[in-house]
């Protein structure tokens, strides 16, 4: 019999939790999981400017038939200029962009392109990443291979741990560097880390593959991509993957692009003729709704105020959160160092709890968080901060 031979397999990481939130019948349940925003109410918004540009764009459709295999051009422009600033159009010319099935999407479908222009390319992650880089990169056929990233000690970036590996690794290696809101530890590059990076990453002829998957979720869109911008004004080739899922709250619609810029006109047109094939060959072409909508928000001035406004809301949200929890924690735990909690960026941080105590939490709890201990900050509310203070605390021992 097909398919007998297949065994049931675990829940996955993240996206089990929210599984394992939504069977418990507890009233007083916390979801700290899956990395959705949420607002005052719990609720994740679809922001009033995509709401208007969805609107405006279903009055005006006339047609389902197929855009196309590189999905919506315009689209695909704008989102990189809102990546890239001013660059996009110095780099136009060099630059190949695919629309891709959310920011998943864009990280597989570079990693199947890597394989086939170079099979033995390892892809170096940071030591940690989000739970599901390497089962989507890997699963490409790359070998994969992990760099310091984090130190748990200070909370922060062990940044010289990171330049000194990076300033070892053979050229042409393939790095995956988080543009901000690193997921899952919070911490960031500061700027002058980005500069110090952009030198070895140049003299070394690495390869950067930015995951921007949080543009507008750390401090503002503009600040979030200064290293990404960096290393796009430095180094002649580089990948992009973007995600529209949190920024303009169109998760389920499946909406990121992949951009590749290469060394010359004649490699990004190669490049997008192979961008089409493999798609092609996975899933043919990706969906239109959530690229059409964000494309006319990001063409229409208003909206586009709007949506930024309104994600303006949702940072200060997420960093008033932060404080809201950090001081809850010192009120209980007074001995304890809580600011990391206020220096880390976007919705997550890791908490460092033990297996152990991410378990106890959801049993006895009801506070869920998936089993590497990242928090989501935006689960947090002014009606749940005290109890989630309370079994943090229980936990921590
Ligand atoms: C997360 O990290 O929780 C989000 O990116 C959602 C996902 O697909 O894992």
């Amino acid at each position: 019999m097909i398919f007998a031979n297949l065994e049931q397999l675990p829940p996955d990481p993240i996206l089990g939790v929210t599984a394992a939130f939504r069977a418990d019948p507890s009233p007083d349940k916390t979801d700290l999981g899956v990395g959705v925003y949420r607002d005052d109410r719990g609720e994740t918004p679809v922001p009033a400017a995509v709401r208007d540009a969805e609107r405006a764009m279903l009055a005006e459709q006339r047609t389902k038939t197929y855009v196309g295999p590189a999905g919506n051009p315009e689209f695909n422009q704008r989102i990189v200029e809102l990546a890239l600033g001013p660059l996009a159009a110095e780099l136009r010319e060099r630059t190949a962009t695919i629309q891709t099935v959310g920011g998943c999407g864009a990280l597989r479908l570079g990693a199947e392109l890597i394989r086939a222009s170079r099979p033995e390319a390892v892809v170096h992650v940071s030591d940690p990443t989000w739970a599901n880089h390497e089962p989507l990169l890997g699963t490409s056929g790359l070998s994969l291979a992990r760099y310091p990233y984090y130190d748990p000690a200070t909370r922060g970036v062990a940044f010289e741990a990171m330049r000194d590996h990076f300033a070892r690794l053979p050229v042409g290696s393939v790095v995956l560097l988080h543009a901000c809101c690193h997921n899952p530890t919070g911490a960031d590059l500061a700027p002058d880390e980005w500069r110090s990076l952009g030198d070895v990453i140049e003299s070394r002829g690495l390869v950067p593959f930015v995951d921007l998957a949080y543009q507008g979720f750390g401090d503002d869109v503009e600040a979030d991509v200064f290293g990404l911008r960096h290393l796009a004004a430095r180094v002649p080739q580089f990948l992009l993957a973007l995600s529209c899922s949190k920024n303009f709250g169109l998760y389920r619609e499946r909406t990121g692009a992949l951009a590749i810029v290469a060394g010359s006109p004649a490699v990004a047109g190669a490049i997008a003729t192979h961008q089409a094939r493999t798609a092609r060959r996975m899933y043919s072409m990706p969906p239109d709704h959530g690229a059409a909508v964000a494309a006319r928000l990001l063409g229409n001035p208003a909206l586009r105020a709007s949506w930024l406004g309104e994600l303006g809301g949702m940072v200060a949200r997420m960093k008033a959160l932060r404080s809201l929890l950090a001081g809850r924690l010192a009120a209980r735990r007074p001995e304890v160092d809580f600011s990391w909690l206020t220096r880390h960026r976007g919705m997550f941080s890791l908490t460092g709890l033990a297996a152990t105590a991410i378990a106890e939490l959801r049993e006895r709890h009801h506070v869920y968080l998936p089993p590497d201990g990242r928090i989501n900050l935006a689960g947090v509310s002014d009606d749940n901060v005290d109890r989630v203070a309370d079994s943090l605390v229980a936990v921590m021992g």
